[in-house]
């Protein structure tokens, strides 16, 4: 059907006669002559159609943008080059144009933003875009590297079921009805968790699977209902082995797809030290800024606000020096005090520096008046405060004020405009076991239930949960959580008493997990493993904020599919037949 690809004519090819197929991407028709900018996904050439060409003129004519068609003609050198266009030094004297499809009442012309709603009806006209068409090949190449590596580690790539039963991760299963079991469910895996950790079991040693992972959670910016994993599992391993491995692969895949060097060896962090230093357990470390606890300063002030929590061990006071911050106007930090309000804090104190040296007298702020000199020189000091700053200052629950304060790091670095260029990948290490759940009354799992405890003895972790340390890990690059993994349970007992721990009593154990408490007693062998975010690596190397953009298919924040209108309602046979009847009052809501 064609020759060559528009994007790779090049002078090699003057004189010869050639075919391309491609979209029309740009139009130009005088009286005499008409120019189309012919795309593929390799790039666009100009095709020149004169009117001595009655036939080719006429169906120039009749071109629009986007139609698809196809050109021969002869390559030749062009008069004035065009230095922007790989292709610019040649164009295609056309001698046959035709209209393979046309493409009538176009809802959004390409080169223009389109919104997201537009970008995902016409999904095919989005990724047309070659924005769009590089960053879907930079995905491809990153799969690709990725396979080649694991394939010649002689990794097994195994598959496991999509139909199956919950394997919890901490979010709401999507749920298939079964039609053969009336009122029976299976639940989309939300992970291959268990059945990576049974292929352990089985002998298989080494596996990997690209694997769909499916979701029911809030989403976000760098969360899909279904997204994809590159999940892995390491018979008779201990931390390092898994992570020295998968460390050396990610940054051999980093040179390879984006021809990026990343640290040699990743720096390490444990969650107690990132949580402290940045409030968050994915620290961003382009970002040269780091919270300072200044609790101890703040034990004797009458200010109830700090005092409170500052004499609480659960309780913190943490200040954040913003560099050159001192311009931030009132409206900008109300702005940045309902910013951290949505991650629970119930107010933001702020101490603007006009002048560092005019101690008291060159300090602006609501709250100075209430921290006598020891204790505001004390803040001041320990932020290492300069003239032109902002320190603001969180106080409340730990976990509450780490939360927040992290998040107005980021904010505030990215207002003042701090981050520095470039990749910070690094490995958080020592997670908390369990995490008490206010609401539940119970604990949670910080990773998930199979997640091994450094403690190797059951009643000692029993005797402490609360300050019981994982052995899992988490691979965070600039500031995206990439991968988290860990060294599981490989004991039935430890097994049986997390999920005590866990509230999930031994009946419930036996219903939900039987199959796993059954296979950890017939010679389960140590192991462990991770699983990456393959969408979230692929945005990051494409340059995108959005995995939405890595994803050819994506779904809205509100989880729908705009382009098939997905999900829909099914006929009343259907749902008779999968023994299912929708609730009225839910659907008329
Ligand atoms: P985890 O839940 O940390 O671990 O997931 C592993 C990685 O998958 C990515 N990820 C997501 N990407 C897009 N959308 C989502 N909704 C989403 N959720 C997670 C992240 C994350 O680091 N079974 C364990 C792995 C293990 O222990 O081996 C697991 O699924 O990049
Ligand atoms: P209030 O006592 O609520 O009137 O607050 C007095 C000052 O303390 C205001 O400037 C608030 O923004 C600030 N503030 C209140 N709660 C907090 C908090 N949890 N952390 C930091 N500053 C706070």
């Amino acid at each position: 059907m064609r020759t060559h690809l528009c994007g790779l004519i090049d002078e090699s090819l003057v004189d010869q006669t050639v075919t391309l197929c491609g979209w029309v991407n740009t139009l130009r028709l005088q009286s005499h002559v008409a120019f189309v900018d012919l795309r593929d996904h390799e790039g666009v050439a100009q095709v020149v159609i004169e009117r001595d060409n009655a036939e080719a003129f006429a169906v120039a004519g009749e071109l629009g943008y986007e139609y698809c068609v196809r050109v021969t003609g002869q390559v030749r050198k062009r008069l004035s080059a065009n230095d922007k266009l790989k292709t610019g030094t040649v164009e295609l004297l056309a001698e046959k144009v035709e209209i393979l499809n046309a493409a009538k009442d176009l809802p959004f012309a390409l080169h223009e933003n389109p919104n997201e709603e537009m970008r995902l009806t016409y999904r095919y006209l989005d990724l047309r875009r070659p924005q769009m068409q590089h960053m879907m090949r930079t995905r491809t190449k990153l799969v690709r590297a990725l396979r080649r590596y694991l394939d010649e580690a002689e990794f097994q790539d195994i598959e496991t079921p999509i139909l199956t039963k919950a394997t919890p991760e901490g979010a709401r299963d999507y749920l298939v009805p079964s039609r053969v079991h009336a009122g029976e469910f299976y639940a989309l895996p939300q992970s291959p968790q268990l059945f990576k950790q049974i292929l352990m079991m089985a002998g298989f040693d080494r596996y990997y699977q690209i694997a769909r992972c499916f979701r029911d959670e809030d989403l976000r910016a760098d969360r899909q209902p279904e997204f994809t994993q590159l999940d892995m599992e390491f018979a008779f391993v201990e931390e390092r082995d898994v992570q020295d491995f998968v460390e050396t692969m990610i940054r051999k895949v980093f040179k390879d797809v984006v021809d990026v060097e990343l640290a040699e060896p990743f720096p390490r962090m444990t969650w107690d030290e990132a949580m402290r230093r940045f409030g968050s357990d994915k620290p961003d470390l382009r970002l040269d800024l780091e919270l300072v606890d200044v609790a101890e300063a703040l034990k004797q002030v009458e200010f109830k606000v700090f005092a409170e929590p500052a004499n609480d061990p659960h309780g913190r006071v943490a200040a954040l020096r913003a560099p050159g911050g001192a311009r931030f106007s009132r409206k900008d930090i109300d702005g940045l005090t309902q910013f951290v309000a949505k991650y629970g804090a119930k107010g933001l104190a702020w101490l603007r520096v006009d002048d560092i040296s005019k101690g008291r007298e060159g300090i602006n702020s609501p709250i100075a008046k209430f921290l006598d000199d020891t204790a505001l020189n004390a803040v001041l000091a320990a932020t290492g405060a300069q003239s032109g700053d902002m320190v603001f200052i969180g106080a409340g629950r730990w976990n509450v004020v780490s939360d927040f304060m992290g998040a107005l790091r980021l904010k505030v670095g990215k207002d003042l405009e701090l981050f520095a260029d470039g990749w910070k990948p690094l490995w958080v290490t020592d997670f908390p076991m369990f995490e008490f759940d206010e609401d539940a009354g119970r604990y949670v799992a910080l990773h998930h239930p199979f997640t091994a405890p450094k403690v190797d003895d059951v009643e000692q972790l029993a005797a402490d949960p609360g300050h019981a340390v994982s052995r899992g890990y988490d691979m965070v690059l600039n500031g995206a959580e990439i991968g988290g993994g860990s060294i599981r349970i490989h004991r039935p007992d430890m097994q049986s008493q997390v999920f005590e721990l866990l509230g999930i009593g031994a009946e419930e154990a036996e219903a939900k997990f039987g199959f796993l408490l059954k296979a950890l007693k017939l010679g389960a062998p140590p192991h462990g493993g991770i699983a990456f975010g393959i969408d979230r690596i692929a945005a990051l190397m494409a340059g995108t904020e959005s995995i939405r953009d890595v994803i050819a298919f994506p779904k809205t924040t509100s989880a729908q599919d705009l382009m098939t209108d997905a999900p829909s309602p099914v006929i009343e046979e259907t749902l008779a037949e999968l023994h299912v009847r929708v609730r009225e009052q839910d659907t008329q809501a």
